[in-house]
């Protein structure tokens, strides 16, 4: 399981918009992030009581974050539906493929859960359409490099730190709602990543011929200036990528 920075209750706590947002799973297409675009509306808005403990001024300083998080949780849903028929098209386990429907199911309950939280702030919104998630799919021989490296960089690296970034940004909100939410977002971000190992783990099992580009692709996260991305994401990858032992 990902690790948790550890909270200490006597740290000065930094103020929210100093913090990474939380994103979870993109849906990466051409390599840039696909959301969608957002109009009035509460189709996607989850019944949310009133956010407690904020008054209009911070409600209404809260709003971006909340958008860009419900934005990237529903761009979620189609990552993980998308990534459920890739791996029915490498033949993976049905525990695996279990696993990431249910990841989907988590990311449409997250993005409800903030369109509901965003309305309740003043800001009624749902989204448009969003045309990427039925973009063309690898296929063939291209198919297994691309999931591999899906894997590793929204699997693994995001969904870590969607995990690492709620936890703490659910340690700094005033609002219990918020923080609920956040809480939520961190619990289920753990799950999710523990799942992106397992699916990697079962990636290179399946085709060990994926090693060197694994390795090459964790080798470049080495150079990331992201938060976190040394001293929380990269130890994960040692064990996930250590050769089997050698049956004796
Ligand atoms: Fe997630």
């Amino acid at each position: 399981m990902p690790m948790i920075a550890p909270r200490s209750p006597s740290a000065k706590k930094p103020a929210p918009s100093a913090l990474p947002l939380v994103r979870g799973r993109a849906l990466s297409i051409g390599g840039a992030d696909a959301v969608a675009e957002t109009t009035r509306g509460s189709s996607w808005s989850a019944p949310a009581g009133p956010v407690v403990g904020l008054d209009g001024p911070r409600k209404k300083s809260i709003a971006p974050e909340l958008l860009a998080t419900a934005r990237a949780k529903h761009a979620s849903v189609a990552a993980y539906a998308r990534l459920v028929c890739q791996l029915l098209a490498l033949g993976a386990p049905a525990r695996v493929v279990d696993k990431t429907q249910r990841a989907m199911g988590d990311q449409l309950r997250h993005a409800t859960m903030a369109f509901g939280l965003l309305a309740s702030c003043g800001e009624p919104l749902q989204p448009r359409p969003l045309p990427e998630a039925a973009a063309p799919m690898p296929t063939g021989e291209a198919l297994a490099p691309a999931v591999l490296r899906d894997v590793i960089h929204h699997g693994c690296v995001t969904e870590t730190l969607t995990a690492h970034w709620a936890a703490r940004r659910a340690d700094v909100h005033a609002s219990m709602e918020i923080r609920e939410y956040y809480n939520q977002l961190a619990e289920d971000g753990a799950r999710h990543a523990a799942l992106a190992f397992e699916t990697l783990t079962w990636l290179l099992a399946d085709a060990p011929s994926l090693a060197p580009l694994a390795a090459a692709q964790v080798a470049a996260l080495e150079a990331s200036d992201l938060p976190d991305m040394k001293a929380v994401v990269l130890p994960l990858f040692e064990a996930a990528l250590r050769p089997p032992a050698p049956n004796t």
